[in-house]
């Protein structure tokens, strides 16, 4: 009898190694980091070397859970997925055999979705489970199958997978999204390079990750350009060609050391950072009076002025490129707990966000929610050591700072919600002074 096991109500995680940062806190962090590349450009260019037959090889890719995730989702597939040494991967997409993304991937990472637009647009048609990913509000697809159907696929939805076929080729279309989306804005993107004729996404999502996927793309032989601000224009092509390419920096890890640097009051050297990418984040930071400076791939944070004369609070609201990145709002508040005054929090791009402040209080934080996109932090607040939970990676990694900040030691659960997204995050702490392990949970022995 077939194995009916691959629908929602039926589907099981499998169990996660359970571990803890155990972290003793109140370290000034002293010397130099070296930033990783980009979680969120490297899994979108993987979907993207999808769209050829031939070899495509991946430089500075980051060493983390969720590319290990997206790597054993193509090789499942039948793609060749080879990764000669650390940091470097190949991929051939020549003999695809199984079109199909179950929720096994899914489950583990939303990202996987990504998958549909470069699948559908040149094998033309693939099965893909609706994604799950973090805990941060509904996260809903519509914009992505929307986009899809606009360049003539025909999508139907049952038992929890989207069934989408594309009868000949996909069309090129004007596509207008009725606000920003960056992974629809790329999964468009991706579909549109193999589609008959001009496609015109609008508005399209600015953030440098996009970039680098265009970037690459271009290197593929793709006919796509950013024509405006929020414009992306393609012209399709018949097959586009393998490419070499080396991912961007990560702005979001280097947001979350010069966060570390401040709050533990110390100095630290950010290295191989993409100022460039770092605006809004670098203004908010500066005007809570941290000395930060950023030019080229450098930036010096000195948080020496967090007792005399103290941090400043600051409103922040998050938005798109070139707002304040979402993924920047936690390691901000950690900052906002170390300044004088209240400051008010809003997340303007995924609702239930700040859920993860109630984790922060029980470190000494004064954070208040007003409804689930605002908030407000009143500080200074000592911080001291706590048992907390992680929810989300980008919540577990403001844990992390809030706990080096904290007199006292801190005993962080989810520990593999961190490394989702954040290459050798306790040996990079490490290097900085910080006292931190990782250790299964309920022993005392540390994990390799
Ligand atoms: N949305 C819809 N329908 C859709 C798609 C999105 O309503 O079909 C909504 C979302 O619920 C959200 C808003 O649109 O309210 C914007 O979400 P967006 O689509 O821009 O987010 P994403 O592409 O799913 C990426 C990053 C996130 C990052 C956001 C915003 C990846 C893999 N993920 O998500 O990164 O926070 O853009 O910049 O690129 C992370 O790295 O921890 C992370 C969550």
């Amino acid at each position: 009898m077939a194995d009916a096991r691959p629908f929602h109500w039926e589907f099981t995680p499998e169990p996660v190694a359970r571990e803890v940062f155990r972290i003793e806190g109140g370290v000034p962090l002293r010397g130099n980091v070296s930033i990783s590349g980009s979680k969120n450009a490297a899994l979108k260019l993987f979907a993207a070397a999808t769209l050829t037959g031939e070899r495509c090889r991946f430089t500075n890719v980051p060493e983390i859970e969720d590319v290990r995730v997206m790597a054993e989702t193509l090789r499942d597939l039948g793609v060749v997925v080879d990764h000669p040494q650390d940091n470097v991967y190949e991929i051939a997409s020549g003999d695809v055999e199984w079109l199909f993304v179950p929720l096994e991937a899914a489950a583990k990472m939303r990202a996987s979705f990504i998958l549909l637009g470069p699948l559908l647009a040149r094998f033309g048609r693939v099965i893909i489970s609706n994604p799950g990913g973090d805990r941060i509000g509904r996260r809903p697809v519509d914009l992505h199958v929307d986009a899809m159907r606009s360049l003539g696929a025909q999508i139907d939805y049952r038992n929890g997978y989207y069934f989408a076929t594309a009868p000949g080729r996909l069309r090129g279309t004007e596509i207008r999204f009725p606000f920003v989306s960056v992974m629809s804005t790329e999964n468009a993107m991706l579909a549109a390079t193999l589609a008959e004729g001009q496609t015109v996404i609008r508005p399209a999502a600015q953030e440098p990750e996009v970039d680098d996927l265009i970037a690459f793309l271009q290197r593929m032989g793709a006919d796509v350009e950013r024509t405006y601000p929020d414009t992306i224009e393609v012209n399709g092509k018949r097959r586009l060609r393998g490419a070499d390419h080396e991912v961007i920096a990560d702005r979001i890890e280097a947001a979350t050391f010069v966060i570390a640097a401040a709050v533990t009051g110390g100095k630290v050297t950010v290295e191989r950072a993409p100022c460039d990418h770092l605006g809004a984040f670098v203004e908010v930071v500066g005007r809570t009076g941290v000395d930060v400076t950023c030019s080229s791939d450098t930036i010096e944070v000195d948080g020496s002025s967090l007792i005399d004369p103290g941090f400043r609070a600051s409103d922040i609201e998050t938005a798109p490129y070139p707002g304040l990145a979402t993924d920047t709002q936690s390691p901000i508040s950690v900052l906002l707990t170390q300044s004088n005054g209240t400051s008010h929090v809003h997340e303007t791009i995924f609702e239930d966000r700040l859920e993860w402040l109630a984790e922060l209080n029980r470190m000494g934080a004064d954070a208040r929610m007003i409804d689930s996109r605002h908030a407000t932090i009143t500080g200074r607040t000592p911080l001291v050591g706590a048992e907390v939970e992680i929810g989300d990676l980008r919540a577990g990694a403001s844990l992390i700072l809030a706990a080096l900040a904290a007199q006292g030691t801190s005993t962080i659960h989810g520990a593999h919600h961190v490394h989702r997204g954040y290459e050798n995050i306790e040996r990079k702490f490490l290097d900085l002074g910080a006292r931190i392990e990782r250790v299964a949970e309920g022993t005392d022995s540390t994990s390799s």
